[in-house]
């Protein structure tokens, strides 16, 4: 490759290091807070059967497709398209990932805020001798009282900015690494407290009881969606972190490896959450608030709640940064290398865009929240159509492209890195991007919009 941009690019310094943060980017929020949230509103089980076949189905195919993409090319999701295809109106794929980028961030750093006020809570003892009343009551107080939610949302977007402007290698690679696998072992023992409470079986049923006539497009269309919203799929940032992945890192292995990490923490977050909210007298649809009028119940009937409590928050936190991260750096890889400006002033410009763009979600559930759009607060809306309209587009385009557009033996040669193995795997893999999850996500994308009923 004649360009010399590619070798001042910023790397990870272990092989491991791209797929743990690709990994960071999907393990977040979107698994403890939004799917537990977003299966209550949809009736449990059977969203949860549609869920697990639209991550196998479309979610891998579209993530290989992407990181695909990205290495293949060494650039950003704006800069792959105009390189791949440079006459072409592709590189809109981008900039409609830049928007999904503005448009999440603003929620999610909502989301991360009430995190870090529950740190708080959690550390200045606020959960005991709350029940489920009042926890429900402060927590629907708080989100409304404006002042300190923002200070929250500015902090951890700041803090966001912060990671991003050291660079990926040591920001995001060491985090992963070590306080992924703990995370994932605080939910185990969340887990088992949860399914040991009185009434914890009626909450699995939900969970794993299937009732089929429930299922119905805008389901479906849900499941896709929190599935592209989880991986962090349909809008380049496994682009720009696809350009990252050392040529001989094998990319069918590291897609499966991180969405199976991804829904395993999903799945054990339900497990975590349904049995407590049945036997806490909660309504699985009581939406974004679910798990944290949920979980404080939780921590006040376990041994050393506390000391857990702390914990989660803290791990919350962190898995909600290498997600954020990720956001920001989408954006970060554009300008930076689309204008030549510097990391730096780039990152903490886009950090105050952030932050405005963010107080619209904020404020949209206190003062501001008799505004409305198509019957939606900002924060719904941006939560609505981040995940089930403008990702699951861009996923569409994305395998669009990828079967039909890219070459196919360049393709091939950067999927089974060169060798002839497995040539199996990628004619299935080509089978899915060329017609199943188009003819889904189209179908899907029409009900989306309205155009079917
Ligand atoms: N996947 C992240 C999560 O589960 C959220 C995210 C979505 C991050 C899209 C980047 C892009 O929390």
């Amino acid at each position: 490759m004649k360009n010399n941009r590619v070798k001042k690019r910023d790397g990870f310094s272990s092989k491991f290091g791209v797929i743990a943060a690709a990994a960071g980017s999907a393990i977040g929020l979107g698994n403890i807070w939004r799917f537990p949230y977003v299966l209550g509103n949809n009736g449990g089980a059977a969203f949860l059967i549609i869920y697990l076949i639209a991550i196998v189905g479309i979610g891998i195919p579209v993530m290989l497709s992407e990181f695909s993409i990205g290495r293949m090319t060494q650039r950003n999701a704006f800069g792959a398209f105009k390189q791949l295809k440079p006459k072409s109106a592709w590189y809109l794929v981008g900039i409609m990932g830049i928007l999904a980028a503005f448009l999440i961030m603003s929620f999610y750093s909502t989301v991360a805020g009430w995190t870090m006020e529950y740190l708080y809570q959690a550390i200045t003892h606020q959960f005991q001798g709350q029940d489920t009343v009042s926890l429900d009551l402060h927590f629907k107080e708080f989100i409304a009282s404006g002042t300190m939610p923002v200070i929250w949302q500015m902090i951890f977007i700041l803090l966001t900015s912060l990671i991003v402007v050291m660079g990926i290698k040591n920001g995001i690679e060491k985090s992963t690494k070590i306080l992924m696998p703990m995370l994932f072992v605080i939910i185990i023992i969340l887990v088992i407290r949860s399914i040991t409470l009185t009434g914890a079986g009626q909450g699995l049923r939900f969970l794993f009881t299937p009732d089929f006539s429930k299922i119905t497009p805008m389901v479906i269309l849900e499941a896709i969606g929190q599935a592209f919203f989880s991986l962090s799929i349909g809008m380049g940032v496994l682009i720009t972190y696809g350009s990252y992945i050392q040529k001989d890192d094998n990319l069918i292995k590291s897609a499966v490896f991180i969405s199976l990490s991804d829904t395993l923490i999903a799945l054990l977050s339900g497990i975590a959450i349904f049995p407590a909210v049945f036997a806490f007298g909660i309504e699985p649809n009581s939406g974004p608030g679910l798990v944290f009028i949920t979980l404080p119940n939780l921590f006040n009937q376990m041994p050393a709640g506390y000391i857990f409590s702390i914990f989660f928050f803290i791990l919350l936190l962190i898995a909600a940064l290498t997600s954020s991260i990720s956001l920001l750096e989408v954006v970060v890889a554009f300008v930076t290398e689309q204008f030549h400006w510097k990391r730096k002033p780039v990152a903490f410009v886009l950090s105050f865009v952030f932050i405005i763009t963010g107080l619209l979600s904020t404020l949209s559930l206190g003062s501001w929240s008799h505004i409305k759009v198509f019957g939606l607060n900002f924060f719904d809306l941006f939560d609505w159509t981040s995940a089930n309209l403008l990702l699951p587009l861009g996923g569409l385009l994305i395998v669009i492209f990828t079967g039909w557009v890219l070459n196919r033996k360049a393709l091939q040669k950067e999927i089974l890195n060169g060798e002839e193995k497995r040539q199996w795997l990628f004619n299935v893999f080509m089978f899915s991007v060329k017609y199943i999850s188009p003819v889904i996500l189209f179908i899907m994308f029409l009900f989306g919009l309205g155009l079917f009923s």
